[in-house]
Parts: structure tokens; C-alpha cells; sequence
């Protein structure tokens, strides 16, 4: 049986996370050995020599799923029949900004990325917004694309879970894929809530293991919460070989399943006191395509439900800063 190609739209083509992306999306590593995929390039005008010259490396892989590619700094034609939109194009974060400086630079563009999407994509297109402040991002988004229901919107939190699994897994020497039960809770930002409170490793509870609440406040959080400043300090550019990685897992969680709960910012349905009308990351499981639910009924100790509130905060204030903005 021949499978039709999916049509997946990179916005930010030319940059280093899609440097990263781009081969493991034709080389099938996202949605199957079987399913071909039309890649389609968005970047500003000034990028489009170099994003030339990585249309010229896909076709040199060889890739035998690439089914075509279109490269392109028109978002009508980028976002023309997305099933997929991964919107990486934006300013990174330099050394000693916070993600939130970026927010008068990048909401324009997912605000007008939004209308291009909301006229030209598939209806049922499924979303990941990547570029920092991610979570408000997406809230701009889903804002400004009324056809596209907020449920096929989210925000990538999965670098943090990933980084939180690989943290306890370094700290207890146990294989990464032992550990489970991590999750990722709030903004994409030094507020997020990185929970090892029902972390297990081969299905047995190892919180005990990896301190007291205050050693864990004082240590294990901040290295997770900080990660992504520690990555630009050494190498001088924000993560995107781990990021793309996380992208990568992303996808393949939600349009194919997971028998794991992951972390994703997904529109908050009040879960948790979370008040609707922001993109929060929750715990959530991924039922095949596209169907996210969050899991529920999570009993919140006291030492969580502090940093709970807190990055929530921050999302709501980030939302009254960003609709201001945009006004
Ligand atoms: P980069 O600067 O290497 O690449 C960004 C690319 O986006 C550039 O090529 C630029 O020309 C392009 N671009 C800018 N405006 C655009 C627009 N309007 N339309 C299309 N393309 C546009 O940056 P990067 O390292 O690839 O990071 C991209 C974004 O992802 C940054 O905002 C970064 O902070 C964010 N990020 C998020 C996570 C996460 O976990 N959510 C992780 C890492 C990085
Ligand atoms: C990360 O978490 O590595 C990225 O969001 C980059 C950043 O700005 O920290």
C-alpha cells in the first residue's frame, strides 16, 4: 500500500535547531519508516542562501521518504496544506536574557505566522511552537487562528522533561530509559517546574535517593531550571542539537502514542487551578493521533504546589504583557 506524504512546515529553516531537525524528519525517524514527508522551508529573505544550501544537503542524504521540498519566505506558501507546523523560526536567547526579554521581539511574528496558518494549513494541522517565550507564543497563536481548534496547538516543554529523566538517571547511574514518572509543570522558562516527586526507576520510587525536599529545592531544580543558560554560557548558542532531539520526541509522542506520560504546554483546561487561557506543561498522555490528554487527579504535596503557583504566575503575567503588546 503506497502512503500518502505528510506535509510538515519548519519555520526558522536555515537555523541551528533545524540544522539538527531537518535529517531526522527525512530520514523517518519522527513518524515511521513508512511515511514519506514534503518538508516545507520557511525563512526570512536574508536566510534564504543559506537555507539554499541546506535544501542542497537533504538532497545529497538521499533520503528515500524525502517526497519533496519547498523552500520559501512566503508563509502562504510554507504553511499551504500543513499537517505539521513547527514553528522554530525566531530571535534566541543571548547570555544574560531571560526568555521573557524575547517577547516584544518574537510575538509579532506568531501573531502573524497565525493569520498565514489559520488561512493556509490543513484544518486539522497540529502545531509545536518552539521559539522562545514558547508557551505565550502559543497562546498568540491560538489567539490570533480561531479556525485552528487550541487543542492542535502546544508548546515543547519535552527538552526539560528530557533533561529532568537524564539528570536522575545520571545521578542514580541508571540506564535513561529506566527512569520514568518525571514531569515537566508550567512555563518553558527558569520558572518551570521540573517534578521528581513520582520519579521511578524500573517502576520503583526513587525520590528518597535523590535527596531531601531541601536538596532537591537547592540543587536538582536549578540545575534543570537553569539548564538552558548553562547551554548558551558554554557553548555560546542556545541548545539545538538536544532541542531538536526534543522536537523529534515531541512529534512521534503525539501523532503516533506514547505508553509513557511526557510533559507538553497544551491550552489549560483548569486542570490543577491552572486558569484557562494560557498554555501550561502538564503531565499528559498521548493516545495516537493527536489525542493528548492530561492526566488528572495528581495529588499536589505542598513543596510542589509552591512552584506550581509561582511559573504559573509568570504565564499570567506574560499573557497581560503579550495582549498589551499586541494591542
Ligand atoms: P537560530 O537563530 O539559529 O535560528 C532561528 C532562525 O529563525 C534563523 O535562521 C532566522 O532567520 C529564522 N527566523 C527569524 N524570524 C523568522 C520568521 N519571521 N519566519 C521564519 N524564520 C524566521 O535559533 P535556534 O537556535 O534555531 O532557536 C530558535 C528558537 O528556538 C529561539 O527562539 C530559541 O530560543 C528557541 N528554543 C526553544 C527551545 C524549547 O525547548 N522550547 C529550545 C531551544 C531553543
Ligand atoms: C533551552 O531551554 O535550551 C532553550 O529554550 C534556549 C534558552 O533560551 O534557554
Amino acid at each position: 500500500m503506497t502512503v500518502s506524504p505528510i506535509t510538515v512546515c519548519v519555520t526558522g529553516a536555515a537555523g541551528q535547531i533545524s540544522y539538527s531537525l531537518l535529517s531526522m524528519l527525512a530520514a523517518g525517524n519522527v513518524f515511521g519508516p513508512e511515511q514519506p514527508v514534503a518538508l516545507h522551508l520557511l525563512e526570512i529573505p536574508p536566510a534564504l542562501p543559506a537555507l539554499a544550501g541546506v535544501v542542497m544537503e537533504l538532497l545529497d542524504g538521499a533520503y528515500p521518504l524525502l517526497h519533496a521540498v519547498t523552500q520559501t519566505a512566503d508563509p502562504s506558501v510554507a504553511f499551504a496544506d500543513a499537517d505539521i507546523a513547527v514553528l522554530v523560526g525566531a530571535f534566541p536567547r543571548r547570555a544574560g536574557m531571560e526568555r521573557k526579554d524575547l517577547l516584544e521581539k518574537n510575538l509579532p511574528i506568531f501573531k502573524r505566522q497565525a493569520h498565514a496558518l489559520n488561512e493556509h494549513a490543513s484544518k486539522h494541522v497540529k502545531v509545536v511552537v518552539v521559539g522562545n517565550p514558547a508557551n505565550t507564543n502559543a497562546m498568540v497563536l491560538a489567539a490570533f487562528a480561531p479556525d485552528i481548534p487550541p487543542a492542535n496547538i502546544s508548546a515543547l516543554t519535552r527538552l526539560d522533561h528530557n533533561r529532568t529523566r537524564a539528570q536522575v538517571a545520571a545521578r542514580l547511574d541508571v540506564p535513561v530509559q529506566s527512569v520514568a514518572g518525571v514531569c515537566i509543570w508550567g512555563n518553558h522558562s527558569s520558572t518551570q517546574y521540573p517534578d521528581i516527586t513520582r520519579a521511578t526507576v524500573d517502576n520503583a520510587p526513587v525520590f528518597d535517593k535523590l535527596g531531601s525536599f531541601e536538596t532537591v529545592a537547592r540543587d536538582f531544580i536549578p540545575t534543570i531550571q537553569k539548564r538552558g543558560a548553562a547551554v548558551i554560557k558554554a557553548r555560546g548558542f542556545s541548545s539545538a542539537m538536544s532541542a531538536a532531539s526534543a522536537i523529534a520526541d515531541h512529534l512521534r509522542s503525539w501523532v503516533c502514542g506514547d505508553e509513557h506520560v511526557v510533559s507538553m504546554a497544551v491550552p489549560s483546561d483548569g486542570s490543577y487551578g491552572i486558569k484557562e487561557g494560557v498554555f501550561f506543561s502538564f503531565p499528559v498522555r498521548c493516545m495516537g493521533d493527536g489525542v493528548v490528554e492530561i492526566v488528572k487527579g495528581i495529588e499536589i504535596d505542598e513543596f510542589s504546589k509552591r512552584y506550581i503557583d509561582a511559573t504559573a504566575e509568570e504565564l499570567y503575567a506574560e499573557r497581560e504583557e503579550a495582549l498589551a503588546l499586541l494591542e
